[in-house]
């Protein structure tokens, strides 16, 4: 059901829910001061929009969290990873947490401090240990035994020390989708509570590395304060345990995770409130002091930004109705991997063609050739071909996720800061994205033939 926004009527002035920096002004859907019919009419769509002042404010829940300690906030940049969204963060003094070489480039690209840079991921390669320890990032958060062997390996052929955190799996529930779940025992992610101790005594004997911290994430989307108080009991025995055995242990990396409302049921804890339940602990454990790192990825971007997208059809139907548009699976990808929900609503009052026609019960779609290429289940809408949807919560995993399927161009994304906008990624034509393809010619294909003509072999088309 499209239930969100309760009880808005577009033409009220209000702000959307979970969307402080979104809402209806004389009957039109603005982001900050910025019409989004306007923004599409000279930008086309599909259009992601993103709202500065809502970064800065998801951003400023975290700092006020952190008041008066040592703490550093990692922009988790998977979440979105365009230039424009990373140079926000790093303006405000962000770290970031990336996980590949390719998200090294762009964090250094936008500005980013590499000591404030930290590498997660379970599948680094030699080649992005070698360019992250040349760049000179902030500390390593290492995933399994060999790894820590690899890297040792690496940094002293560069007669240098990593800085490693090793990531442990505190096996608690984050009860989220089983996709984004990360901390039980069974994902692929970080080390077994049990082996802790024994890998942290590895890491301390290798020359080429330098223990600073301790690391764990267990989900994303995280809707609820439990599961993060109870890895904290569980990182912090290990952090005793650690120190006991003579390591000392510089930080505590405690991941990103929290969530969103995507609709009125998640109810996430805000990060200040939750922050305070966990500093309470470390406080009550005398770990307050220790300097924490934390990647939040979604909660900073995801209610920043909007998809505006435009109804191709509306196809009336017995069974169901359709409404068709021109946003997909390949830009919006979350319904179709993790069956999420995203609130879809009018950019205007009633929309000007839209007034006249019923509101019906529509399956919101997208022109990809898949069945699975959905954006909305039973989404109760007045609309008609022509009108522009806004599909809200579209700033984390949604561009950053966005593919070429169908041979789509991605789409344009603004960034509004108060009355100005400013395009941060033009949107990609299909000259673009066959830039790194080549034809085969008829001469190339003769001489990458292997076999020798005499000794070919008939060609068979099994
Ligand atoms: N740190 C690590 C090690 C992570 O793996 C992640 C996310 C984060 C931080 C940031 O988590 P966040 O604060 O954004 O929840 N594509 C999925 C989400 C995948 C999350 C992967 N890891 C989605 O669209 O829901």
């Amino acid at each position: 059901m499209n239930h969100f926004p309760i009880g808005l009527t577009p033409a009220a002035a209000a702000t959307l829910p979970g969307h402080p920096f979104v809402g209806y002004r004389d009957g039109s859907l603005q982001v900050e001061n910025l019409s989004l019919s306007a923004l599409a009419r000279e930008h086309g769509t599909p259009l992601f929009v993103y709202s500065k002042a809502a970064m800065l404010d998801a951003l400023a829940a975290y700092q006020r969290g952190f008041a008066g300690r040592v703490a550093q906030i990692c922009y988790a940049m998977k979440a979105n990873s365009s230039l424009g969204v990373l140079q926000v963060f790093a303006q405000a003094g962000c770290g970031f947490d990336i996980v590949s070489g390719g998200e090294l480039v762009r964090a250094l690209a936008a500005g980013a401090e590499a000591a404030k840079i930290i590498f997660s991921g379970v599948g680094k390669t030699r080649a992005e240990m070698r360019q992250a320890l040349a760049a000179g990032i902030g500390c390593f958060n290492v995933e399994s035994e060999a790894e820590l062997d690899v890297l040792s390996d690496v940094a002293l052929t560069m007669n240098l020390r990593a800085p490693v955190s090793i990531r442990v799996n505190p096996n608690v529930d984050p009860k989220t989708h089983p996709y984004i779940s990360t901390g039980l025992k069974g994902n692929k992610f970080g080390i077994a509570h049990e082996d802790t101790l024994r890998i942290y005594r590895h890491a301390a004997s290798l020359k080429g590395l330098r223990i600073v911290g301790i690391d764990c994430h267990i989900g994303s989307q995280i809707t609820e304060a439990m599961p993060y108080l109870d890895a904290m009991d569980r990182v912090l025995d290990l952090v005793a345990a650690i120190e006991a055995a003579g390591m000392a242990l510089e930080h505590i990396d405690f991941g990103g995770g929290l969530g969103i409302d995507y609709q009125p049921d998640d109810t996430p804890p805000a990060a200040d409130a939750l922050w305070r339940q966990l500093l309470a602990k470390l406080d009550a454990r005398g770990y307050g002091g220790k300097k924490l790192m934390i990647e939040p990825g979604r909660s900073l971007v995801g209610n920043a930004g909007v998809c505006v997208t435009e109804v191709l059809y509306v196809k009336l139907g017995e069974q169901k109705n359709f409404c068709i548009i021109d946003a997909a699976m390949n830009d919006l990808p979350r319904p179709a991997l993790y069956q999420a929900f995203h609130a879809i609503v009018p950019l205007t009052a009633a929309g000007e063609s839209a007034a006249a026609v019923p509101e019906a019960r529509y399956d919101v779609v997208g022109p990809v050739c898949e069945s699975g290429d959905w954006i909305g289940h039973d989404r109760m809408l007045r609309v008609a071909a022509g009108d522009l949807l806004a599909v809200l919560s579209a700033g984390a995993y949604c561009m950053s996720m966005a593919s070429n399927y169908n041979s789509r161009g991605r789409a344009a994304e603004l960034l509004v800061d108060g009355s100005r906008v400013h395009l941060i990624r033009q949107r990609e034509t299909v000259q673009d994205q066959m830039r790194q393809e080549r034809l085969v010619t008829p001469e190339a294909a003769g001489a990458a033939r292997p076999v020798p003509q005499s000794k070919a072999e008939p060609l068979s088309l099994r």
